[in-house]
């Protein structure tokens, strides 16, 4: 069974840590983690945070990062997934996180590659504006000779049949046969309800949006860093991609889940959606679920 240490370690491949991400961070040498990629709490009253404003939030996350940035080696990426900020109240305003965010990066020298679009069709149904269901993942690297990995991530071309017509490559097959760049829109299902990746958590990543950071910008061994953990899915992704993986949690619950999940990481047990798996159709779902009420009811549609 694979050690899961309680401190950082850097001889291990895999550290839980159960506290506050500052003092895993402490124990941390500078410029040792490749990738640190983390979904912090975002200020909207999840049962593990307690409300702040806007600014009492930069400031408290203002230090995480700076010793994010310390740890991070030169070339490293730091991914940062967020949401929207949302005032209390009916005359509630949103206030997109990562653009809130972006000048505590940018201030350490952080440059910016990618501001990936992560869209999924379940969450709160909103009364007074359209339902939010995109959260973005910013992509920031330690200086330009950063690494970057396309391969391992490509995605299925839409016509991979398709071939040139004319010219001298006429015959010959016109996309990279090992498949497509996935672009900076990934459509992923968040874990809800009836995932096979759902745990007691309220919001944890799924396994493949991990795998597809780990895999394209770092390389076998090298660490990846959870500074928010949760129930561990950063880790166990590093895990599964033979990469080592370390996270701090607050809640005993959650770090005690995360070990769990590393471990099954380890041993090929652990329960995910694989990369790549089609979005459910609800096309496929049988004629009793997917009907439309005024089809047969007297229920007139617009
Ligand atoms: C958005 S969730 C992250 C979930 C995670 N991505 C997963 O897949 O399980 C944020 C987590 O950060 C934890 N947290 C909040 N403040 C923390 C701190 N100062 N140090 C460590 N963890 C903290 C919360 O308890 C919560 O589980």
């Amino acid at each position: 069974m694979l050690e899961v240490k309680t401190r950082f370690d850097p001889a291990a491949r895999a550290v839980a840590y159960h506290g506050d991400c500052r003092e895993l961070l402490d124990q941390i040498a500078s410029e040792s983690i490749q990738l640190v990629v983390t979904s912090p709490p975002y200020n909207v009253g999840k049962a593990y945070e307690a409300r702040m404003s806007l600014d009492r939030y930069l400031e408290e996350q203002a230090p995480v990062i700076a010793e994010c940035v310390r740890v991070l080696a030169p070339g490293g990426s730091l991914c940062w997934q967020v949401g929207n900020y949302v005032e209390k109240g009916k005359a509630s305003s949103i206030v997109p996180l990562d653009i809130a965010l972006y000048p505590l990066f940018a201030a350490h020298g952080l440059k910016l590659r990618n501001r990936i679009v992560w869209h999924f069709e379940h969450g709160l149904h909103c009364t007074r504006r359209l339902s939010g269901r995109y959260e973005t993942i910013c992509w920031f690297t330690k200086g330009d000779d950063y690494h970057f990995d396309v391969d391992p991530i490509r995605v299925p071309q839409k016509y991979p049949g398709k071939k040139h017509f004319k010219g001298p490559k006429a015959g010959q097959y016109s996309c990279n046969p090992l498949g497509k760049n996935p672009g900076d829109v990934w459509i992923i299902p968040n874990v809800k309800s009836n995932h096979v990746e759902k745990t007691g958590h309220p919001c944890q990543f799924p396994v493949e949006l991990v795998e597809r950071l780990v895999l394209a910008l770092t390389r076998p061994d090298e660490w990846v860093l959870d500074p928010y953990a949760g129930v561990g899915t950063t880790m166990a992704a590093a895990v599964r991609c033979g990469r080592r993986g370390a996270g701090a949690e607050l809640v005993k619950e959650y770090a005690d889940m995360a070990v769990d999940r590393i471990r099954a990481a380890a041993s090929g047990n652990l329960r995910i959606r694989p990369r790549n798996t089609p979005v459910f159709d609800p096309a496929d779902a049988g004629k009793s679920l997917t009907r439309s009420p005024w089809i047969e009811g007297d229920v007139k549609p617009i």
